[in-house]
């Protein structure tokens, strides 16, 4: 039966191009993920964007000499081109500063609002003492009064994880200028989450299926629930649509509460930019749908705390009821797929400490799918993880180059220069379909992988089956068989039936490659779709137009099982799938990341 699959990833910050630390996070799990529930013919909506408010955006606005939503645009740009070179299948990627995006955060806000769940407090906000300006919460380091980790940041610590608020540093000093910030009282609207302990918690110990450290860092959370501030001292974000908040110039939601909003928005915009402004309900109110929200570790708060109490208290579900609000009511996450982080040479990946390998530079040299599979075979899918170009020079070579494009093209060549086609099964013998019948239970064994975000265990499986079919051929020696024709055609038939199988195991992974070998099988058309920029109006002011990524995917002939394959179908001479990596690279890395010795 088809189920609808709403995946939610993570929106990047638009302030930086992508580096491959961010990609492995949210970028590719959650496209393998797609495109395998693709396969196995589900309903998909994958909708992101850029995250494009908040101090990240004006800070490094002010870095670059730009105004903020220069800055914005200048980004939101640069990101769909990163994502759509990997060949990221969004069905919607579009960004947060939307005519639409402002409209469904204050919608969602006004309910939450409605029914209680948002009270206004005073509290102490840090100004510059130098400046007089408001100190962004980011921008102050100190040490955290939870775990005692002297770089944590005024809204979060990034070694325990907790959320802070400034005031609550030891030893607060400003990221800009190294001066001591002021504390000042200021007045700020709060998500009053400790109205949530009980309906969240519930909720929560109901939760099957999610990875252990991800229900227990919610779980632990819970434990001790305080009122959330949602708005912040800044010029740059979403009005806040109330009386006595909406024309104050310095009060603006703060960046996480319409980020996260972001997943509704965006799918109520595909739904208006395909024609039925009601179709995202398919994936948001009908309970049998199933949602899945991929992301980095240092994002899980917000998507399995802060997201699921927004969801509640606009269903009026939270401890203190409420009425339904203006989407009905809205599906709550059925799984968080978090990643660990991808570090080089131990320290985390981030543009601000300097050891950077951007997407794009990436697919210049290699292309997109050797990042694609290095990330899924060797990511950090459960630990932290070091990249190095040692282990990507490995797995491209020996994995990809030997095992996969040897297969693929002696599989063919042979074929092609004794057949020219693909030549017709006589007599199986036990061990053609031993070999079969392995590549036709791999669909199975790799599917539930995929179905539980266990990536690494699923490109796994499906490369089994790449090096029993070498196996094979080396055991059947096709090439010897020059007096028995018939033997050797068997012998061919299975392994291109393997190819063909093993591509469609493999597609998930490799969808550019997986398209090359449909093709050097004798197939046409769309094997597997490829998102495209398109550029178009906002739905609510046709003066303002920006690229988004969308894509034809309904369209693409990739299905999840093993189709068998056509004989007498033309083959030629196929070129090479993967190109080898010179060893060298190991040692030295490419010019522009270079490996410092
Ligand atoms: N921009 C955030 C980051 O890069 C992620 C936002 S995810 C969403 O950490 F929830 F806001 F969508
Ligand atoms: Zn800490």
């Amino acid at each position: 039966m088809s189920a609808s699959v709403l995946t939610a990833v993570a929106w990047p910050y638009a302030n930086g191009p992508r580096h491959i630390g961010h990609v492995s996070g949210f970028g590719v799990p959650s496209d393998v993920f797609s495109r395998y529930q693709r396969m196995a013919g589900n309903q998909v909506l994958m909708v992101s964007g850029t995250d494009e408010h908040g101090t990240p955006i004006s800070v490094q606005a002010e870095k670059e000499g730009l105004t903020t939503r220069q800055l914005a645009d200048k980004y939101n740009r640069v990101i769909a081109e990163d994502l759509q070179g990997l060949g990221l299948s969004y069905d919607l990627f579009t960004r947060t500063t939307t005519g639409n995006h402002y409209e469904v955060v204050q919608q969602i806000f006004l309910a939450l609002h409605r029914n209680g769940y948002v009270v206004p407090k005073t509290t102490t906000g840090a100004i510059s003492p130098s400046t007089g300006r408001t100190l962004p919460d980011r921008y102050i380091e100190g040490t955290c009064p939870i775990c005692g980790y002297d770089g944590a940041r005024g809204d979060q610590c990034d070694n325990c994880g907790n959320q802070l608020d400034p005031a609550d540093l030891i030893n607060p000093v400003s990221r800009i200028n190294g001066e001591t910030p002021e504390f000042v009282e200021t007045e700020h609207l709060f998500l009053d989450l400790p109205a949530f302990t009980e309906s969240l918690g519930k909720w929560l110990s109901t939760r099957t299926g999610w990875r252990p450290n991800v229900l227990k860092f919610a779980q632990n959370l819970v434990e001790d629930m305080r009122p959330r501030a949602i708005s912040r001292d800044l010029d740059w974000g979403v009005p806040i649509p109330l009386d006595g908040w909406r024309d104050q110039p310095m009060k603006r939601f703060y960046v996480w509460f319409d980020a996260v909003i972001g997943y509704l928005s965006a799918s109520v915009e595909w739904a208006r930019r395909t024609g039925d402004a009601d179709a995202w309900k398919q994936w948001w109110t009908d309970p049998s749908a199933k949602a899945y929200y991929f992301m980095g570790k240092d994002n899980i708060t917000f998507h399995a705390q802060i997201w699921p109490t927004l969801l509640m208290g606009h269903n009026g579900q939270g401890d203190k009821g409420g009425s339904v609000g203006p989407f009905g009511e809205l599906n709550l996450p059925d799984e968080i797929v978090s990643s660990e982080f991808l570090t080089m040479s131990g320290s985390k990946f981030s543009t601000s400490r300097g050891t950077v390998i951007y997407v794009r530079d990436f697919l210049r040299e290699f292309g997109p799918d050797t990042l694609r599979y290095f990330i899924s075979v060797a990511g950090p899918e459960n630990q932290d993880t070091d990249f190095t170009w040692d282990e990507f020079v490995r797995r491209t070579n020996f994995e990809l180059a030997n095992e996969w494009g040897n297969l693929v093209n002696r599989s063919i060549s042979m074929a092609a220069k004794n057949n020219g086609a693909v030549p017709a099964p006589t007599a199986p013998q036990a061990a053609d379909e031993e070999l079969k019948a392995l590549s036709r239970n791999a669909f199975e064994t790799v599917g539930g992988h995929l179905e539980r975000s266990r990536f690494k265990a699923a490109a796994q499986e499906a490369m089994r089956v790449v090096s029993a079919a070498n196996k094979y051929l080396s055991d059947q020696e096709p090439w010897k068989l020059r007096e028995d024709p018939d033997r050797r055609d068997a012998v061919l038939h299975t392994a291109l039936q393997v190819v063909s199988d093993a591509n469609t195991l493999l597609t998930p992974f490799l969808p550019h490659s997986a398209q090359k070998v449909h093709e050097l099988l004798g197939g046409t058309g769309v094997w597997s779709a490829q998102p495209e920029i398109r550029e178009v109006p906002d739905l609510d002011d046709a003066s303002v137009e920006y690229p988004v990524l969308m894509g034809e995917y309904a369209a693409e002939q990739a299905a999840w099982r093993s189709t068998d394959i056509e004989v007498g179908r033309p083959l030629s001479k196929p070129t090479p799938l993967f190109a080898k990596l010179d060893p060298k690279l190991a040692e030295t890395g490419p010019e522009w990341a270079p490996i410092e010795s």
